[in-house]
């Protein structure tokens, strides 16, 4: 049985950023890839909406950066806004240069059709039909399985990152990670010059999210563990619309079918959106799931309706095969009808503070995607600029670790994981009752509409859970759902944390007790090291 694995760059998370970044490092470094599922199993592959660049000639990179501007309330970096925009357009030719069969224009010169989402005052949206994400996965797949510098470890969880402060040398500086092999059941050492964390995001603090399994936060939590600076996890966004059905999971239905023209309806028919702000159901995220959630709970109904009927059914076939499909499955056609929605946790704003290069607060540590909190987003994400950050981050990255690769010398030995003090569970069920338990309360009391006294009835019980689940975790032996709940309860602390501290509200951080906004900008750190809140 392997005990070590070494590796130049060590990439945890397969999604865009971790895949992109892992092809473009290939050629100058011996890259290992960890991935907890399947490797497309993430959020990427679940992306529908589309990229946004400035690709039409009438749309500017200033229309872009102002628009991603004011959706994040105030709180984005310009510095950082201004890099990721200029960068749209060699990001997309990348991805077109591997192939990703993005949707042509038929009907106008350009050679891509663009579509809309919220907070865009442009088409700027590059998308596959409305699978884009799946589009781009399974090019960045089929090309990191190809090439030999790339080595993938598929059903592999990493426990924890492994740090010189841990194992008692003087310079910290993180050297690998501890990881579960899930189907062998035991527990490797990965050492690594670099160590890239790319593990996306953490939708399933909540009870209802448009995130896959995965996103349980671990790379935030893991970082926080190492003593990296998270900064922000109040802006959990909320995707306003999600088909409500007891079956679909939260199933997305795509912001763009809005872009197309399609609008929010009240149970008895009535239009609300543009009593809420002049761009009705193009606002951005924060707004419409805010006047979704307002009118759920004025009129007491379980969701709202989505009605893109009005448009010609083969224009809806051809630009949205892939929920026109899936919601047919669950009894509702949407050539035909409005579809019931509501919102759910979709989008973690905040993360594991990254600069221009990704680089973190612990030397040799990287956040790449999702995971990271760059100053991209402020206090709420326009649509589309995520896959667009997962690309451009991922250029950056990779020149910086190529700049200091031949400087940089393998870590030393690492000590083995040591299991000795640890049994196996006989209470497996413990677990799955935590596990739902704080999703439940996350739900209820750290939601879109936001009180003190909720946020403090939250925080006493993820005490009294963080205190269960570390007590279970020194006892017993690690499995990938011990590890996915220790990581959930901690990022669930660091979301409630920040959230006591805002005392204002802003973007997606609407609190009932502060309703306005400051007049002083700042954003919400968390110093692990020294627990301080900033
Ligand atoms: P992901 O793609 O989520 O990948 C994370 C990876 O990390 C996975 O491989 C996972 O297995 C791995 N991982 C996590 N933890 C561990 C661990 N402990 N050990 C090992 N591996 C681990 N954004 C847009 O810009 N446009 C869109 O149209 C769009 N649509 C979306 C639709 C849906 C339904 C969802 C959920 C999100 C959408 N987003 C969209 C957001 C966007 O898809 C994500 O922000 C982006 O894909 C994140 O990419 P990533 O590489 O950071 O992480
Ligand atoms: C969507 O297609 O509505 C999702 C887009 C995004 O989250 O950026």
């Amino acid at each position: 049985m392997v005990h070590q694995h070494d590796f130049d760059v060590l990439i945890i998370g397969s999604g865009a950023s971790g895949l992109s970044l892992a092809l473009k490092l290939a050629d100058h470094a011996n890259v290992g890839v960890i991935s907890k599922g399947p490797l497309k199993e993430g959020s990427t592959y679940y992306a529908q909406g589309g990229i946004a660049a400035v690709l039409d000639p009438a749309d500017t990179l200033e229309s872009h950066i102002e628009d991603t501007l004011n959706a994040g309330a105030g709180l984005c970096d310009p510095t950082v806004v201004e890099f990721v925009a200029s960068k749209g357009k060699e990001s997309i030719e990348w991805l077109l240069d591997l192939g990703v069969p993005f949707t042509p224009d038929d009907a106008t010169e350009l050679p891509w059709h663009l579509t809309r989402e919220g907070g865009h005052s442009h088409r700027r949206i590059i998308h596959a039909a409305d699978a884009t994400g799946k589009a781009v996965e399974t090019t960045l797949e089929t090309q990191v399985r190809a090439n030999p510098n790339i080595s993938l470890y598929e059903h592999h969880i990493a426990i924890d990152l492994i740090t010189g402060s841990k194992i008692g040398l003087k310079t910290d500086r993180c050297l690998g990670a501890y990881v579960l092999n899930k189907e062998q059941d035991h527990v490797v050492t990965f050492r690594a010059k670099f160590v890239v964390l790319a593990t996306g995001g953490a939708g399933k603090v909540y009870l209802y999210t448009s995130n896959p399994d995965v996103s349980t936060g671990d790379g935030i939590a893991m970082a926080a563990r190492a003593g990296c600076d998270i900064a922000n996890m109040e802006f959990m966004q909320f995707h306003p619309t999600c088909l409500y059905h007891p079956a679909a999971k939260s199933f997305l239905i795509t912001e763009a079918i809005r872009g197309e023209g399609g609008i929010l309806l009240l149970p008895d028919g009535e239009r609300f959106m543009d009593r809420f702000d002049e761009r009705a159901e193009l606002a951005p995220r924060d707004i419409v799931a805010r006047a979704i959630d307002h009118e759920m709970k004025r009129t007491g109904s379980d969701s709202v309706f989505l009605d893109i009927s009005h448009k010609p059914a083969r224009f809806i076939k051809e630009h949205f095969p892939n929920v026109s499909n899936k919601c047919l499955e669950y009894g509702f056609d949407i050539t035909r009808e409005p579809i019931p929605v509501v919102p759910a946790a979709h989008y973690i704003c905040g993360g594991v503070i990254a600069d221009l290069n990704g680089q973190t607060t612990l030397p040799g540590l990287y956040a790449i995607g999702e995971t990271s909190c760059t100053g991209l987003h402020g206090a709420n994400r326009m649509a589309s600029n995520s896959l667009l950050e997962c690309l451009v981050f991922a250029q950056s990255c990779h020149d910086d670790i190529v700049a200091h690769l031949t400087s940089a010398s393998m870590p030393p030995d690492l000590p083995f994981w040591d299991e000795t003090q640890v049994r196996d569970s006989d209470e497996e069920v413990v677990v799955s009752h935590n596990w739902d338990e704080l999703r439940r309360f996350m739900w209820d009391y750290v939601g879109i509409v936001r009180t003190t006294k909720r946020l403090q009835r939250a925080k006493n019980r993820v005490e009294l859970l963080k205190a269960e689940i570390a007590e279970y975790y020194g006892n017993f032996r690690v499995n990938n759902d011990l590890i996915e709940l220790r990581n959930l309860v901690q990022v669930a602390d660091l979301i409630i944390q920040s959230a006591l501290h805002r005392k204002e509200s802003r973007g997606l951080h609407y609190i009932l007790d502060y309703p306005e906004q400051s007049d002083q900008v700042h954003n919400t750190i968390l110093r692990s090291r020294s627990n301080e809140t900033t």
